[in-house]
Formats: C-alpha cells, structure tokens, sequence
C-alpha cells in the first residue's frame, strides 16, 4: 500500500473547497491516513519548496503558501501517488483535463489549490515533513 502527501493549499482552505477536495479522495477509494490544518511560516514554507529555490517564482509561492492555513493530508491506497496527481490535474490549470480538481478550481498557475507529492523517496520526505509516526493510522 502506497502513500502520498496531499496539501489543500491556502487558496483552497480560503474558498471553502476542502469538503470538496477529501470527497473526491474518498470517492475514488483512496482512504485518508492522517489530516492536520497548519499555517507555516516563510521560512518552514521555504524549507518545503527546497528544491525549487532556484526557481523564478520560489519567493512567490513560498509568500502565498505561507500566507493562510492550509490543510496537509496522508492519502493511502494502491498507487495513489499516481491517483493523486490525476485527481489534481496538471500544474497549469490552462493545461488540466475537465474534472480535475485544478481545472474544476484553480484560478492561476500559483494558486491551483492542491499539491501533491510525484514520486516515492518526495512522498517519504513530505510526510515527515508534516507529521510524526504516532499521528499516521
Ligand atoms: P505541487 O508541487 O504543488 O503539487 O505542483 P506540481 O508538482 O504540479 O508543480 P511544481 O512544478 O512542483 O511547482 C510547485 C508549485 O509552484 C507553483 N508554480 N508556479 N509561476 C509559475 O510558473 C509556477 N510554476 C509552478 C504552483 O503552485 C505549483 O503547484
Ligand atoms: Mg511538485
């Protein structure tokens, strides 16, 4: 069994778009392992996006996912690093296929509501990033 980490970023706590988001999780049979609301701040939002600091919009987008809470999740289920990530669309909303959650919801490249982790080792790193053993069943 897989696992993956999930965040409904700040613009989709703002919007009211989490019932939303973890209905389509659930829907498509993956179980939630793990769920807590946090407001990071610049510097743990950087920390997060390490390896984008190269990266044009690094100060942006570490300013907008610091700048409200925002609620990261454990998702489990068979592939669902793969699930996830078509669940949420393409990072360019412009790009993302009819019934993502980034077509259906997002409202600019930055804020496109979701994140979700691409490959095993980030996953690993992402939910240690955000929740200790005890607080995943
Ligand atoms: P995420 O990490 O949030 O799940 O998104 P992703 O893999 O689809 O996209 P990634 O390339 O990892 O970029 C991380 C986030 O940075 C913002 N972004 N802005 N202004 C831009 O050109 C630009 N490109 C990316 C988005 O919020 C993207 O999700
Ligand atoms: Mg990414």
């Amino acid at each position: 069994m897989e696992r993956t980490l999930s965040i409904i970023k700040p613009d989709g706590v703002e919007r009211k778009l989490v019932g939303e988001v973890v209905k389509r999780f659930e829907g498509a049979g993956i179980r939630i392992a793990a769920v807590k609301m946090v407001h990071l701040t610049k510097d743990q939002a950087r920390l997060f996006y390490a390896v984008h600091r190269e990266r044009p919009f690094f100060e942006s987008l570490t300013e907008f996912m610091s700048s409200g809470p925002l609620v990261a999740m454990v998702l489990e289920g068979e592939n669902v690093i793969q699930k996830n990530r078509e669940i949420m669309g393409a990072t360019n909303y412009k790009e993302a296929a009819p019934g993502t959650l980034r077509h259906d919801f997002a409202t600019d490249i930055e804020k496109n509501v979701v994140h979700g982790s691409d490959a095993p080792q980030t996953a690993n790193q992402e939910i240690a990033f955000f929740f200790n053993a005890l607080e995943i069943s």
